[in-house]
């Protein structure tokens, strides 16, 4: 068997990337070891930037997410009581809209299911091997049957246990690390919207972030312990928690039965090079991002587009030279996402050993930024997104 573009992943980054290849006339067959169903039900991030949903629209994939999702034109920085709006349509002409991962992940597997895309879930053994010269991918697909498929190009977007990251040789391979000494909460909730738009909460208890679902169900989370045990959290528990986090002003979260709670992990990653002979990275395979900026999903959909452009110049036009800029066009982006989810991270959240001072400082930074209009527009600017680079 062979295929021109081999995708291990089929994630929102791998199923977009063969969306977008088949649209310029380029094979793919992708694999990933879960089912869909396992995928469609793992609650993920919820808030795309205006970059990422044009790819969902221009491409073809779906207009639900303009249908089904909300479009938020700002968010709230809530802290010492009180909230502030930042306030993204007039800081910087942009919005962000609220749809779940999960929902890209539908709607681009329905996509390349009613295009007749070559994706194989549930798949075992999966491997590759000759990255540099034609890469192979192996796996034994859902029936038991064993296959072998030939590529002139591999792609990792295997998330961030990756197997394909491990193909880059540890000689050539530089990974940056950061780890926090804190995780996030997660619950959803059977509720109205407790607001209109995301709020991002500081506390001398910690973080908390009130999102939203639909009209009757609501995400939210709040800073815990990396080793929280979840089953010492009570609703009542969780419930006055999260009160006491966001109060002020009179404000109060409506309350409603806990559906699911989950402890997240949280840290900041970046494998670099993100290329490798044949082989090219994509989306948690090459980095990880804290969740406190929203990044994730959109920085691993900017990869695939990047990818998607330079492979169809390489295979369509012979520019293989391209490919060499891949790396540098995709980590611009990625350094820049990682400075922004530590800064939103490390300005709102506490430590374990903090000083009233390291409390006070911060409450200054977040001060500094909304009682200024440049302030609140880089935050503006960076939360709903950097033009493609
Ligand atoms: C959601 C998650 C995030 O990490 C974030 O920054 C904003 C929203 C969410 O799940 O809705």
């Amino acid at each position: 068997e062979s295929t021109t573009v081999g995708i291990v992943g089929a994630g929102p980054a791998g199923l977009m990337l063969s969306h977008l290849l088949a649209l310029s006339g380029i094979e793919s067959v992708a694999i990933d070891i879960r089912s869909r169903e396992e995928i469609e039900h793992t609650n993920r991030a919820g808030i795309l930037e205006q970059d990422s949903v044009r790819l969902l629209t221009d491409t073809g994939v779906d207009g639900r997410v303009l249908t089904d999702g909300y479009e938020h034109h700002g968010i709230e920085l809530r802290f010492g009581g009180e909230g502030h709006r930042i306030n993204f349509q007039e800081l910087v002409g942009a919005s962000v809209w609220l749809y779940p991962q999960t929902d890209v992940f539908i709607d681009l597997a329905n996509a390349r299911a009613r295009d007749g895309g070559d994706v194989r879930f549930g798949v075992t053994n999966p491997a590759v091997r000759e990255v540099t010269g034609r890469p192979v991918m192996s796996f034994t697909d859902a029936d038991g049957v064993d296959h072998e498929v030939r590529c002139d190009y591999l792609v990792g977007s295997d998330g961030s246990r990756s197997m394909c990251r491990h193909e880059l040789p540890e000689s050539l391979r530089r990974q940056y690390y950061k780890e926090y000494p804190f995780a996030w909460f997660g619950i959803m909730v059977e509720a109205p919207p407790s607001a209109p738009e995301l709020i991002y909460a500081r506390h001398d208890r910690g973080f908390a972030l009130i999102s939203q679902r639909t009209d009757v169900l609501q995400r939210m989370y709040f800073q815990c312990s990396p080793t929280e045990d979840i089953d010492a959290w009570s609703d009542d528990r969780i419930w006055e928690e999260l009160q006491t986090r966001v109060e002020g002003g009179g404000f109060r979260l409506i309350e409603g039965p806990i559906t699911e709670k989950t402890v997240l992990p949280f840290r900041s990653f970046v494998c670099e090079p993100m290329r490798h002979g044949n082989l090219f990275l994509a989306g948690d395979a090459a980095h990880t991002v804290p969740p406190t900026g929203a990044k994730g999903l959109n920085l691993a959909l900017q990869d695939v587009k990047v990818l998607h452009e330079l492979l169809d110049a390489a295979i369509n036009l012979g520019k293989t030279e391209l490919l060499d800029t891949y790396s540098t066009r995709a980590l611009e982006r990625v350094w820049k996402a990682q400075q922004f989810s530590y800064r939103m991270t490390t300005m709102l959240h506490s430590l374990p050993d903090e000083t009233p001072f390291d409390a006070r400082r911060q409450l200054g930074q977040l001060n500094d930024i909304v009682s200024s209009r440049f302030g609140s527009a880089h935050i503006a600017e960076c939360y709903t997104g950097w033009p493609t680079t």
